[in-house]
């Protein structure tokens, strides 16, 4: 992997870990951060050797805390919605096609929680805050949330949390199914990574495949929904994970899949 100057990138086994490593500014997200997360997960989509990627952010006190705010001061209309429009993060996570586990620790704000609202799966701590705080600066959500959160948690509900800006608990983000599970921080990262290592067993392909139809979910209608589903069901059946998986039922054994 490259050396990077905000971002981390470990590789365990086949998991990689991604840390958003500016802890003196709560691991805000600046444009430093996003060309490099988006060459990091460049790298990683064409690893072979990763089959699921965790996405963190540095120190005890913050997941993310937004945007940079202090990039904001001096930008227009037009060179904001440039840099939207550019590589960001927030697209490369989206359409990157291995799972990708958001594991929240403290603040995951704004741009932060938009972050982890493009991962597939989000994992955080009892002390984890949630909110779109940009109504406090006279914005709105940029980075995906207005569209993500509301698919997500509902329309009520997202509206409540962007209108007022207020941060959610941990609890009340689990009970909105905003995270999929809490776990004390002391055992966090353990559990992401047991959840992580679980998935990564899997085959890789119908991972992929499987990941695809699930997000054409909320953007599409039912039956171009389950038309793709058919398709792609389809096309599982062109791999050799296929073969070993439906071999190992038979033969009660445990599969062995090959991304292949
Ligand atoms: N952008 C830029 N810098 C940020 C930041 C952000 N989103 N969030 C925190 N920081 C910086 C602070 O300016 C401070 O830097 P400094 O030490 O150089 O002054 C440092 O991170 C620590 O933050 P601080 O505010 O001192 O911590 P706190 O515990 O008192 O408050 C928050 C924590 C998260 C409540 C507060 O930092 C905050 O409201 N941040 C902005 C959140 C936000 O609105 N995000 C959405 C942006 S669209």
């Amino acid at each position: 992997m490259a050396n990077y100057e905000t971002i981390t990138v470990e590789k365990r086994n086949s998991v990689a870990i991604l840390t958003i490593n500016r802890p003196d500014k709560l691991n805000s997200l600046n444009t430093k951060v996003h060309e490099e997360g988006v060459n990091a997960l460049d790298e990683l989509r064409n690893d072979n050797e990763v089959r699921v990627l965790v996405i963190t952010g540095a120190g005890e006190k913050s997941f993310i805390a937004g945007a940079d705010i202090s990039e904001f001061a001096e930008r227009t209309p037009v060179t904001q919605r440039n840099t939207f429009y550019q590589r960001t993060l927030f697209n490369s996570i989206d359409a990157f096609p291995k799972p990708v586990i958001a594991m929240v620790n403290g603040f995951c704000l704004g741009g932060g929680n938009e972050l982890a609202l493009a991962c597939d799966l989000r994992i955080c701590s009892p002390n984890a805050k949630f909110s779109q705080p940009e109504i406090n600066l006279g914005l709105m959500p940029g980075g995906g949330g207005t569209q993500r959160l509301t698919r997500l948690v509902g329309e009520g509900r997202s509206m409540e949390i962007m209108l007022t800006g207020d941060m959610i608990d941990a609890e009340t983000a689990y009970n909105f199914g905003l995270v999929n599970h809490v776990y004390e921080a002391g055992e966090l990262e353990a559990k992401t990574l047991e959840l992580a290592n679980k998935i990564a067993e899997k085959a890789p392909i119908a991972l992929q495949l499987c990941k695809e139809a699930v997000k054409f979910a909320s953007r599409s209608n039912l039956d171009e929904g389950l038309r793709r589903e058919v398709d792609l069901f389809a096309i599982c059946f062109s791999t050799e994970d296929k073969t070993e998986g439906v071999a190992a039922f038979l033969e009660k054994r445990k599969p062995v899949f090959k991304g292949k």
